[in-house]
């Protein structure tokens, strides 16, 4: 699939405030700071579409755009940093669950893990939370750049393994933001996903 037209249209910190349109919506979810901004700039090719930052905890809304005017992509804040206050981080997951349990429009997942790191508690019990709602799902690893295609390997099936016996993902994605690379694969996927498949 190429993307024609990206528009960001709008943040929202309540499920009731997400846009009211009919397009499906595909969410990127990921610890903080595990590149979930700068993997929607990717998939959009755009530089500055979703704002990317070092300092972890940048999106603290639910981010939303349109993508060729067909479809929604959604930027949403990531879990597990451990500097905002509990009160804070509360809030965000419970946006984060409210969003993944209430939202019709959604129709999959991207659950974003950090390749270089080997399994992390808080994430494999996200995906446990996430098997348990039953929505459809994909691994996409991130920050492949920062290590050898060994290593990457090595980590990706330490973690595949690692996964709770629940619902299996339906796709592995490797990426690299930096690189650009792992887009088009992510994006054909999402075309077949649109076209019914
Ligand atoms: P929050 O909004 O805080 O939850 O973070 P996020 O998941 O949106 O991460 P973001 O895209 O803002 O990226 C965090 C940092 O990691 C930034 O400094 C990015 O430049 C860097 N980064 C993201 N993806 C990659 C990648 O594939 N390779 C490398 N080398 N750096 C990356
Ligand atoms: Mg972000």
């Amino acid at each position: 699939m190429k993307i024609r037209s990206t528009q960001f249209i709008k943040s929202a910190t309540t499920v009731d405030a997400c846009p009211s349109w009919i397009h499906r919506e595909f969410a990127l979810i990921g610890r903080s700071n595990v590149g979930k901004s700068s993997l929607i700039n990717l998939l959009a090719w755009k530089q500055n579409l979703a704002k990317v930052s070092a300092t972890p905890g940048k999106t603290r809304e639910l981010n939303f755009f349109l993508m060729n005017e067909t479809w929604g992509l959604v930027d949403l804040p990531g879990y597990g940093y451990a500097k905002i206050s509990k009160d804070k981080k509360a809030e965000f997951l419970d946006l984060v669950a409210d969003y993944i349990e209430q939202r019709e429009n959604l129709t999959h997942v991207f659950v974003l893990i950090d390749s270089r790191l080997e399994p992390q508690r808080i994430d494999l019990d996200f995906i446990n939370w996430l098997q348990g709602c039953g929505v459809a799902y994909s691994i996409v690893f991130t920050k492949t750049d920062k290590q050898s295609p060994t290593k990457t390997k090595a980590n990706m099936a330490t973690f595949l393994e690692s996964l709770p016996p629940g619902k299996a993902p339906e796709e592995t994605f490797v990426t690299s933001s930096s690189k650009k690379t792992g887009g088009v694969e992510i994006l054909g996927f999402i075309g077949r996903k649109l076209a019914g498949e």
